[in-house]
């Protein structure tokens, strides 16, 4: 401020003087119409004295002899005007550019007093404004949020454990400490958000346009901050408060808020622990992204092995005479091929990467059609109790998965009641309304169907909880659990667009809610079509694309023994030099869906409209965003999910071509 008192005396020295010499320049002007004024008096006065000698001698006023004298008397005047006019013009000249001069020197006072004056705002150590900035700032900030209607946010933050940073390691640490804090929260907020330094270890951010909500996202960019001195790494981390501006509040009101809000969390320490946990939450779904593209990669070739596998046994055992001991055999292959397929099913849950074909379901059906399953496994010694609710709303998921579900959850709770107990499988509708989700903010509010799986036994403590559903996650002995039961039961319900949450004490019992969307659709088709099983035999073309050479060897023969001309590829590129050789017709593309270079769906995009009669199936193993979305198919597509039975592939080659003729 002093600095800016002693810049103002200055820039009035400046104005003053500019004043007087602007004073100068008109005094100048005044002079040369003055002066132009006196010639001109002065020549008529000479034009008048020369004439009147003349009149009184009643000659012509301009008789040659007083003409000479006349126009002699002129030319001087005229003369001595004109150096006046000079001398008056060089005058002004040089007052002009002493004025721009002055001009020049005034404005570049005035930017250096806007500097300086900008200096006093900001704070020196970490380039943020300051304290005094924001006394004069948050009004104006305050006032443009009402006039624009939009919310103004203020957030608080201060160092934890700063004096002991200091203490321990020196003021300059303490300095670093705090520079590398101001660009971090310069690098967390928008370009539009001020963050200012209140002085000491605190800082402020008024974030403009920002929900209270969204704090915490901005926070979490200043989680876990450390600084490098003299070779020893500090960690440093805060407390926060923050509030957003109310319809009636001044700057008084909203920063005793905000200081309160500083104040509890200080006592709390709660951003610490939701940061810990957002953070926990991150690395959890980063892991569980991980394992699920290894299990989906691993699965996809398991997939085609299984295909081949049990493929030839089936072949085999269509052969084999039934008493034969080679017959029993093939059997033990086929079941264990089966047990194989079933696990890569698992993976590919997990990694939900698992083809759905969600179709309208009734929950409550489907708990009752797995009551005969569950007797199996479930043993005697635990009462199976269940409550279906009467009217329960439909749910568009795929079966298999929501048995998969119930049995995993089942099972669970089975080994956590080795002396017996009581499980309750239950169903109910629901609305998530608002309050629900300030308490779950993944949750989009809505209707929902919730499924609960509940046991008596042995509970889970909160810091099993945090690890349930990740992937190979057990507690069970080596060898007994293979941790795989409930991440994919996390899998299939987020492919659902469902949630589940566990509520568990230990010793008193654990709960599984699943909550799926509720929707309102009926739809009986998917089951009809079942239940027609079309001919199985036929003697169209097929064009098979497959890379993986067993599962294409084992297609083209199967084919072929059911009576169909097969044509075979190994790529899309092949495939459609092909389809350019071959005269005939081809009725049926049969194409896998990920494949090197061409994937399957760009070769029926460029082979469709070549050949319009030609029907396309796809076979796959595990979802890809060619074919599927979110591992849903898209309609009208053609699909048979690896590994499938040649019995299964044969009825779906002969819906497919049916489906063409309008069947
Ligand atoms: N109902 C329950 N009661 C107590 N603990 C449970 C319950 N359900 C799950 N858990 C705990 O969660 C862990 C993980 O379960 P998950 O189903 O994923 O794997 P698992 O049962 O150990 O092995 P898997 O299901 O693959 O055979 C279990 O080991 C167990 O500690
Ligand atoms: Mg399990």
């Amino acid at each position: 401020m002093k600095q800016e008192l002693h810049q103002e005396p200055a820039a009035d020295l400046g104005m003053l003087e500019i004043q007087g010499r602007l004073r100068q320049l008109e005094q100048r002007d005044l002079w040369l119409w003055g002066a132009a004024i006196v010639v001109m008096l002065l020549l008529i006065l000479a034009v008048v004295s020369f004439s009147l000698p003349a009149l009184a001698q009643e000659e012509s006023p301009f008789s040659v002899h007083h003409l000479d004298q006349a126009v002699q008397g002129l030319l001087g005047l005229v003369l001595l005007f004109s150096i006046h006019v000079i001398y008056q013009l060089i005058l002004v000249r040089r007052l002009r550019r002493q004025l721009a001069h002055q001009l020049e020197i005034i404005a570049r006072q005035e930017l250096r007093t806007e500097q300086l004056r900008q200096l006093v705002l900001t704070d020196p150590l970490t380039g943020l404004y300051n304290r005094r900035f924001l006394e004069q700032h948050l009004v104006v900030e305050i006032a443009r949020s009402r006039r624009q209607d939009y919310l103004l946010s203020v957030l608080m933050l201060d160092l934890n454990d700063f004096k002991q940073i200091n203490d321990c390691y020196g003021h300059s640490a303490g300095d670093l400490v705090l520079t590398h804090f101001a660009i971090h929260i310069r690098k967390a907020i928008r370009s539009s958000d001020i963050p200012i330094r209140m002085g000491g270890d605190e800082f402020l951010v008024l974030l403009p346009e920002c929900r209270p909500e969204q704090v915490l996202s901005v926070l979490s960019r200043l989680h876990g901050l450390e600084v490098e001195h003299h070779g020893r790494k500090i960690p440093f981390a805060f407390s926060a408060g923050w509030a957003a501006c109310q319809p009636d509040d001044g700057p008084k009101q909203i920063l005793e808020r905000v200081d309160q809000a500083l104040l509890t969390d200080k006592l709390t320490g709660k951003t610490q622990q939701e940061l810990n946990r957002l953070e926990a939450q991150i690395r959890q779904a980063e892991k569980m992204e991980a394992v699920g593209r290894l299990a989906g990669g691993v699965a996809h070739d398991f997939n085609n092995l299984l295909m081949v596998i049990r493929g030839y046994t089936e072949l085999l055992l269509s052969r084999a005479d039934q008493s034969d001991s080679l017959s029993a055999s093939a059997k033990e292959i086929q079941k264990a091929a089966d047990r194989a397929t079933a696990l890569t099913q698992q993976l590919l849950a997990l990694s939900r990467k698992q083809v759905v074909q969600p179709q309208v379901l009734d929950l409550n059906a489907v708990v009752a059609d797995m009551d005969k399953l569950l007797r199996r496994v479930i043993r005697e010694d635990i009462e199976r109790v269940t409550l279906l609710k009467p009217g329960l709303g439909r749910v568009k998921a795929d079966q298999g998965q929501i048995e998969q579900i119930i049995m995993n959850l089942a099972v669970n709770a089975r080994d956590a009641m080795p002396k017996g107990g009581k499980l309750i499988v239950e169903t109910s509708n629901v609305e998530l309304d608002e309050g629900y989700v300030s308490s779950h903010p993944v949750v989009t509010p809505g209707s929902y169907v919730m499924l609960a799986v509940s046991d008596s036994g042995a509970g889970i403590d909160q810091e099993t909880q945090t690890r349930i559903f990740e992937p190979f996650f057990t507690t069970k002995e080596n060898g007994k659990g293979t941790g795989l039961g409930l991440a994919t039961v996390y899998g299939i319900v987020k492919q659902s667009g469902g949630y589940i949450w566990v509520y568990s004490e230990p010793g008193q019992g654990t709960t599984f809610k699943i909550y799926l969307p509720r929707i309102e659709e009926t739809d009986e088709k998917a089951k009809l079509e079942e239940a027609i099983a079309p001919p199985a035999r036929g003697s169209e073309t097929v064009l098979v694309v497959e890379d993986e050479m067993s599962v294409r060897r084992l297609t083209r023969q199967f084919l072929e023994e059911n009576g169909y001309r097969v044509l075979e590829a190994i790529e899309g590129c092949e495939a459609l030099r092909i389809s350019n050789q071959h005269k005939g017709p081809i009725h049926l593309l049969l194409t896998d869906v990920v494949m090197p270079q061409m994937s399957g769906r760009e070769l029926a995009h460029s082979l469709v409209p070549l050949r319009p009669e030609m029907k396309v199936l796809y076979m796959s193993g595990y979802t890809d965003d060619a074919i599927v979305h979110h591992g849903l198919l898209e309609q009208d597509i053609a699909f048979l999910q690896k590994p499938f039975t040649l019995d299964a592939l044969a009825h779906k080659v002969r819906a497919v071509l049916d489906a063409r003729n309008g069947k």
